[in-house]
């Protein structure tokens, strides 16, 4: 491990395969369900879905929403904000949430809300990673790539105060000790 860079939870590789694996289930599913739109949630599951998305060996397309529970901070405030909107109508659509981590629930919980009554033919959720010892809400994952421990996961798109989104496996940090933090 190099210096001050993150312990490895989940190498590379093993994404890669993860992610080719759910691609392929994903095309198998969706095959008579279209038209199929994957939604990623900004900012987390950028890489993931640029990924998930090569992976998915039938006619798709992808659009953006922002939420934010987090923050700066390192433990949901269970207050899930909308920051951007998807650009398009999903009546009548396939639709499948793209998550990069799902860990109290409180996003998917509120994202799969919002999008429920749009109308979509069908709403399905795919987290590349979650945290079931932290749930806080119920919520139901599709396609799950990794149950992973109580740890402060960083890289593949995840973040610590925006920091270290961009490397190539996930890991862990310990973030500084706040008064009433949980993670
Ligand atoms: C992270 C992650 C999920 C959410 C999951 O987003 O990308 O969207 O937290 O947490 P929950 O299950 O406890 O609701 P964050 O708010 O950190 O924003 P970011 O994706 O822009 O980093």
């Amino acid at each position: 491990m190099a210096k001050n860079q993150p312990a490895v939870l989940i190498p590379s590789d093993a994404i890669e395969r993860k992610v080719t694996e759910l691609g392929a289930r994903i095309a198998t599913d969706y095959a008579r369900r279209t038209p199929l739109l994957l939604v990623g949630v900004l900012k987390g599951s950028f890489i993931f879905l640029a990924d998930l998305s090569r992976r998915i060996a039938i006619p798709h397309a992808v659009d953006f929403i922002a939420l934010s529970s987090y923050g700066d901070a390192t433990r949901s405030t269970g207050e899930v904000r909308l920051i951007m909107d998807l650009r398009q109508a999903i009546a009548g659509k396939h639709v499948l949430i793209v998550e990069d981590i799902v860990d109290t629930g409180h996003t998917l919980a509120y994202l799969t809300h919002i999008l429920g009554a749009r109308e979509p033919a069908s709403l399905h959720t795919c987290a590349l990673v979650h945290k079931p010892s932290r749930r806080e809400v119920d919520v139901r994952i599709h396609y799950v790539g990794f149950e992973i421990p109580d740890k402060w996961v960083v890289g593949y798109g995840l973040d610590y105060a925006d920091q270290y989104r961009t490397l190539p496996y996930i890991g862990y940090v310990e973030p500084p000790k706040e008064p009433s933090a949980g993670s």
